[in-house]
């Protein structure tokens, strides 16, 4: 018996950040929107804990015990009393190390496995409880659809959505750390005083209405000075998919991964094929949003 779960990748349509705190994390303000780029993660009862990926990126997927699914594993064991003997597959096809919350997908997608694995019965609640100690961005790869994210993330409120989103997606060349990109964000800011994060209403409004002219000026991603200083040719990508039509050109999350607003589905094949012709990035994906959260298949 196994059991298979499908979570979405997510875009950030609005990072802000503010200082860091004492504990080294910064407060928020952080609007998720998922998207159609998934990772299916299968649990079967097995006589240890293992880990196996496949997929473009496995070969950087750490198959140890430091995967978000193996902790996420580990935990709602530990919770709940149970041995954590499972082997947990990751079928990957969000980006690793991207900036899509390809790894707190696996976390999110191996704690809903493992629960309907082992029939805990554990609420929703405790579910997301799990989901903020793994990471920041694990509560929203389980719930999906688009959220406001405060605290450091990890506290949501869900967002309307009245539209589809047409979005082409590129690849750099390598990764980035997050804690990377945000300690390159206090030294940029160092001596600057930084104004509470405060979420957009207008990008409310734009997700409310479905409307992409409205999102693609209300976008915001204030990590995306540091992420472009510490890859600079990202500039150049940016720049490429403006010119192919794109409404909006952002980082996504903190990177290396830029994502690209199109005002339809043939536009944004358009902005790809640009993309892929300008030579600046690796590879690209063209998806919708927004995309359900964790499912079980
Ligand atoms: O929570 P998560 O493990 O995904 O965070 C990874 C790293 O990103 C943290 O260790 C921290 O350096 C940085 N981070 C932050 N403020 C946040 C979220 C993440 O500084 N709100």
């Amino acid at each position: 018996m196994s059991v298979t779960v499908r979570v979405p990748a997510k875009v950030n349509v609005q990072l802000a950040v503010g200082g860091a705190r004492p504990d080294g994390f910064h407060d928020l303000a952080n609007v998720f929107l998922a998207v159609g780029l998934y990772d299916e993660v299968t649990v079967t009862p097995a006589e240890e804990l293992r880990i196996t990926c496949t997929g473009p990126d496995a070969a950087q997927v750490p198959l140890d015990r430091t995967n978000l699914a193996a902790r996420a594993a580990l935990e709602l064991a530990r919770r709940y009393d149970l041995d954590p003997a499972v082997h947990i597959h990751i079928a990957k096809d969000i980006p690793v190390a991207g900036g899509m919350a390809g790894g707190s997908a696996d976390g999110a997608g191996a704690l809903l496995a493992c629960d309907a694995l082992w029939g805990t019965g554990a609420s929703r609640g405790e579910l997301l409880d799990i989901c903020a100690e793994l990471g920041s961005d694990v509560p929203f790869s389980l719930v999906g659809g688009a959220a406001l994210g405060v605290g450091r993330g990890e506290q949501l409120r869900a967002l309307e959505v009245g539209g589809t989103f047409h979005w082409v997606f590129a690849m750099a060349e390598r990764g980035l750390s997050t804690p990377a990109v945000f300690r390159e964000f206090d030294r940029m800011n160092e001596g600057v005083r930084i104004p509470e994060p405060v979420a957009s209403q207008e990008l409310f409004d734009a997700l409310r209405k479905g409307d992409s002219d409205a999102l693609a000026a209300a976008v915001s991603n204030d990590l995306q000075p540091a992420a472009l200083s510490l890859f600079p040719a990202l500039a150049d990508t940016l720049a490429a998919g403006r010119a192919a039509g794109a409404l909006a050109a952002l980082v996504s999350g903190s990177g290396p991964t830029t994502a690209f607003l199109a005002p339809g589905a043939e536009s944004a094949k358009t902005v790809a094929e640009a993309l892929l012709a300008s030579g600046t990035c690796r590879s690209v994906r063209v998806t919708e949003s927004p995309a359900p959260g964790a499912t079980v298949l």
